[in-house]
């Protein structure tokens, strides 16, 4: 029989994602409802290393769920990914007499919950939180629909100058080497081309499409790019199209726009399902494993199943989506 927890620690690592308060309140809650005790760590596992911490009760994460960033801070603590540093984060995660650690973060995030199994023998589980939508063991992350909304707000208002000045605009966004929200905010955008990181493209053959798409009267055309599609991302595809077909190319990079804002609804429900479901798995005895969402249901993946997600982009769907687009 697993020994029941009475101390949860809860932290928030990496880039910070909207609907991170979200889930931070539904731990709390459902550890407290479960009758344990709730400490949150600062800054990530930065908090861990440094001792860094506070109580959470169920006020304390009162009028939260409708703001993005995280109430307890974040970062990408270099201490923490040596042997050193975690050792130091077991010392204190021990003096504190916590008995489950929650980690809501990315993939560095659950690595270093991977890393922190050799140092402390409490229980680890993992939420996915970020905006990039790059993690196996779920099919959403979360933050990643407020992203998709924040850069869909931004593409719209692009067109808007883009058809007025007849005008080529290379519009990039987040997601390191996962071409989620460029896919996403593309097709929901209704851009002329996007370009991600699973499918390369060379610019040869672009300059070619917008220039006929030009011949053939098209005003305004947008180009979105994923970050990790090429080096230099936006900015070196829009140089290289401007000398290639010398119109003038217009690149605008997102940034971290994209990590910011109230959450969309479905950020604060997913926050909210995954924190209840870990606090419930942390209860149960569970350890080493990351809460997800796939197919609607809520799964549990064995951290060293996780991986990095390529979405393998159907390419049927992707050649119809690319035929549609450049109509
Ligand atoms: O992982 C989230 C993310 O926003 C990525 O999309 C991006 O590549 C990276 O973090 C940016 O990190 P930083 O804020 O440390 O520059």
């Amino acid at each position: 029989m697993a020994r029941q927890p009475k101390t949860i620690g809860v932290l928030t690592s990496g880039g910070d994602a909207p609907g991170m308060n979200a889930c931070i309140r539904a731990v709390t809650r459902a550890a407290v409802y479960g009758g344990l005790h709730v400490v949150g760590y600062r800054f990530g596992y930065h908090g861990l290393v440094a001792g860094d911490s506070r109580p959470l009760d169920e006020r304390s994460v009162s009028n939260i769920i409708q703001r993005g960033g995280t109430i307890l801070g974040s970062s990408r603590c270099k201490e923490f990914e040596g042997e050193q540093g975690r050792r130091k984060a077991a010392e204190n995660l021990r003096a504190s007499a916590v008995d489950a650690l929650l980690v809501i973060g990315g993939e560095g995030s659950m690595k270093g919950a991977m890393e922190l199994a050799g140092q402390w023998d409490g229980q680890i589980i993992g939420i996915p939180g970020t905006i990039d939508n790059d993690l196996g063991g779920t099919d959403w992350t979360i933050g990643f629909f407020t992203a998709l909304d924040t850069a869909l707000d931004s593409i719209d208002k692009i067109r808007d100058t883009a058809e007025a000045f007849d005008r080529v605009f290379l519009v990039e966004v987040m997601g390191r080497l996962a071409g989620d929200i460029a896919l996403g905010v593309g097709v929901a955008g209704g851009a002329e081309e996007i370009l991600v990181p699973e499918t390369p493209e060379d610019i040869e053959t672009i300059a070619r499409r917008v220039r006929e798409a030009k011949q053939r009267g098209k005003l305004s055309y947008i180009i979105v790019v994923a970050e990790g599609f090429c080096k230099g991302g936006a900015i070196e595809v829009a140089k290289r199209l401007s000398e290639i077909t010398s119109l003038t190319c217009t690149p605008c990079v997102l940034g971290h726009t994209q990590r910011g804002g109230s959450p969309a609804a479905y950020d604060r429900i997913l926050g909210t399902r995954l924190g209840v479901h870990a606090v419930d798995a942390a209860i149960d005895g569970a350890t080493g494993v990351m809460v997800g969402e796939i197919d609607g249901n809520v799964a549990l993946t064995r951290f060293e199943d996780l991986g990095t997600r390529r979405r393998v982009i159907d390419p049927a769907y992707w050649q119809k989506i690319n035929a549609m687009l450049r109509c």
